[in-house]
């Protein structure tokens, strides 16, 4: 089961944490091959928000290591975390509500490049940065939405314009915290559809609580029971696995 080490994206090993005396992570290890699809699955309040927020920094851990492409990253912060290539979604709402969609999105790739601050003043200089932007955007299906305004956009557009926002980033490694929420089920599998088929070098761990979903698209399964890993393995094992389905999975029919 373990890869080694020049093919894991992003790993942590031991990985604790506590909230007062709810422990909420408890020993996790973790290895993300590059290029997985993993899902990360269980029951509300198992910890998977809180796992996310120990990867990308949000959180710092009470125990153990993050690595990132094998360096250590447990004790930096969420910025420095990006910029190695570590990604997670923001709700776009709050942050450009007022902007078209490539507006957005070329802003964020101008403030990785380091050139936000000129953006206001001089459109032209930033072609390239716009190019970037609508590369992005067309990767995503959104291309035919690049001038709309972002809060305008249908519910599932906006949630494709959060990854956008993160793609802006340059990624290695995306974490998605059920990038389909509040979307109609009939297209959450339409934003996984985009989301799984983007380049195979990035890293993808998702959390996702549809399990239509999370079998169609995940290659790898882990599932989290009250902040401990319970079972992992490829969709064919979880579906099959006896405690899964007990646990977590109850008598759905689906599964
Ligand atoms: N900042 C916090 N302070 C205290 N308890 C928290 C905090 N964040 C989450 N929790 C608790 O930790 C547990 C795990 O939460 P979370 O990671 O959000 O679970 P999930 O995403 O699997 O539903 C829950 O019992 C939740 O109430
Ligand atoms: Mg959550």
């Amino acid at each position: 089961m373990t890869a080694p080490t020049g093919n894991i994206a992003l790993s942590t090993r031991r990985l604790e944490k506590r909230f007062g005396s709810l422990v909420v992570a408890n020993d996790i290890n973790i290895a993300l091959p590059k290029g997985a699809r993993y899902a990360l699955i269980g029951p509300n309040g198992a910890g998977k928000t809180t796992l996310i927020n120990l990867m990308t920094g949000m959180l710092f851990p009470d125990g153990g290591e993050i690595t990132l492409e094998g360096e250590d990253i447990t004790a930096l912060e969420p910025q420095s975390r990006v910029r190695r290539g570590l990604a997670r979604t923001f709700q776009i709402n709050t942050l450009f509500p007022g902007l078209n969609a490539l507006e957005a999105v070329t802003l964020a790739v101008a403030e990785r490049r380091g050139i936000a601050g000129e953006f206001w003043r001089n459109l032209s200089a930033h072609r390239e940065s716009v190019d970037e932007a609508y590369d992005i955007l067309s990767r995503l299906k959104l291309g035919d939405s690049c001038y709309r305004i972002t809060r305008e956009l249908p519910y599932g557009r906006q949630r494709l314009l959060e990854i956008a926002l993160a793609l802006a980033t340059k990624p290695k490694v995306l974490l998605l915290d059920e990038p389909a929420a509040g979307v109609p089920h009939e297209e959450s599998g339409e934003i996984f559809e985009v989301v799984a088929g983007l380049s195979d070098d990035l890293t993808l761990l998702f959390i996702e609580h549809d399990m239509h979903v999370v079998f169609r698209f995940a290659t790898h399964i882990i599932v989290l029971v009250g902040g401990a890993i319970f079972a992992e393995g490829s969709p064919a094992e979880i579906s099959s696995h006896p405690g899964v389905r007990e646990v977590y999975l109850g008598n759905r029919k689906h599964v």
